[in-house]
């Protein structure tokens, strides 16, 4: 459970609370402040380290900087793991990530770090950074095994960053792997969105693939490989990218030879340097604001072959207001968070300066779009 302290509430913690803070934090303090544990006055060294940190803290309720601290606790109410995010020159910073030395391997710190960035979300800050001590294996471990990238090194720290939405629709992804192609046929079946006409998306895909006798596919965000798989036995070759390692690791099962990229779009087109007959984005690229869509689908004509084609299969509608009326029709269900194809904004936008567009609506909910490279 996550609780946030921050401003004035801080001067009125309870004795309690910020002993339990402090226990976190108070982990080889002593030895790493330079004393031994032997010293004769080592109880008096103690408390006035407790008194820094207390200090500290009381600090933090005036400091404009510091955007919140953040304490986890277990299911009985004990602070387990705590961090604090803090503003500084434009960015914000994750510190002091600590988990308990008594309940280490637990996964509180991870727990932790995923409910801090969804309140990041709520707050509007998508990008976090932090600063590690090369010296500190378990945290540049932590960090690199939560997709923190590296964006510089010297040779006293490493400074990461996360994209803080692709971490948590990691995480969804990731949740969702195992029960993806089951929760798809029972939406299906309902004939309901989100993904009403998902067989008769993919198989115009792989129709439209199918036509060419060879051809190298890219699917952007691959998933459990069900689009690619029927395409992968007919001896097309496949590339999949997707951030979620638990859905490549389903796909990877089905199609064992294919190549996969774990990593987010545009990461992931970083490590491409081969050009594609086809690239497919089947229920994905909605998760992606309209604009992030269209400079992606530009940014893509690169990695075409002559007369390649980009195939987007989804949700989709003619028009705007269609689209409202869709979301209208499904409202308690409804995703505000994925933005889903609409041809009219993709006729009105530079694509047609790269594309040659066309497209079939399928049904109420989805549709399937053709860009072939002009
Ligand atoms: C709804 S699933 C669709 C999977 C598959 N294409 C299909 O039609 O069954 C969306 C997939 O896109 C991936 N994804 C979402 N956003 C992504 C991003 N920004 N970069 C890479 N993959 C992403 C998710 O991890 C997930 O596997």
């Amino acid at each position: 459970m996550l609780e946030i302290w921050k401003g004035k509430q801080i001067l009125q913690l309870k004795d309690k609370d910020i002993e339990q803070w402090f226990d976190v934090l108070n982990n080889g303090l002593v030895e790493d402040r330079g004393f031994n544990i032997n010293d004769s006055n080592i109880e008096e060294i103690k408390s006035n380290i407790r008194k820094d940190y207390i200090e500290y803290l009381m600090s933090c309720s005036m400091d404009e900087n510091l955007q919140a601290y953040y304490i986890f606790r277990d299911e009985y109410n004990v602070i387990v793991a705590v961090c604090r995010i803090v503003f500084d020159e434009g960015e914000y910073y994750l510190e002091g990530l600590e988990t308990h030395r008594n309940y280490y391997r637990k996964g509180f710190a991870t727990q932790l770090l995923l409910e801090v960035l969804l309140e990041l979300k709520r707050n509007n800050i998508l990008k976090v950074y932090s600063i590690v001590r090369n010296h500190n294996p378990k945290s540049l471990n932590f960090h690199k095994k939560h997709g923190f990238t590296i964006v510089m090194e010297d040779n006293t720290n490493t400074k990461f960053s996360l994209n803080v939405e692709n971490k948590i629709r990691k995480e969804l992804f990731d949740r969702w792997a195992k029960d993806y192609n089951k929760s798809v046929l029972k939406s299906e079946k309902e004939g309901s969105y989100p993904f009403a006409g998902y067989s008769e998306v993919k198989y115009s895909i792989i129709d439209i693939i199918s036509d060419a006798k060879k051809a190298k596919v890219l699917e952007m965000g691959v998933g459990t490989g069900e689009i690619t798989k029927p395409l992968y036995d007919l001896g097309y070759e496949i590339t999949g990218v997707d951030l979620s390692n638990k859905m490549i690791e389903i796909a990877k099962i089905h199609m064992e030879k294919a190549a996969f990229i774990l990593a987010d779009f545009s990461n992931g087109l970083n490590e491409i340097s081969n050009k594609f007959d086809f690239i497919v984005f089947s229920y994905s690229i909605h998760h992606l604001s309209y604009n992030d869509q269209i400079e992606l689908l530009i940014k893509l004509n690169d990695y075409l072959n002559e007369d390649g084609v980009i195939i987007i299969g989804d949700v989709s509608t003619f028009t705007i207001e269609d689209m409202n009326q869709l979301q209208n029709k499904y409202a308690d269900i409804w995703d505000d968070e994925e933005y889903y194809p609409i041809l009219k904004k993709y006729q009105l936008s530079r694509l047609t300066d790269f594309y040659k567009l066309s497209y079939v609506q399928i049904n109420e909910v989805a549709g399937v779009y053709k860009f072939r490279k002009k």
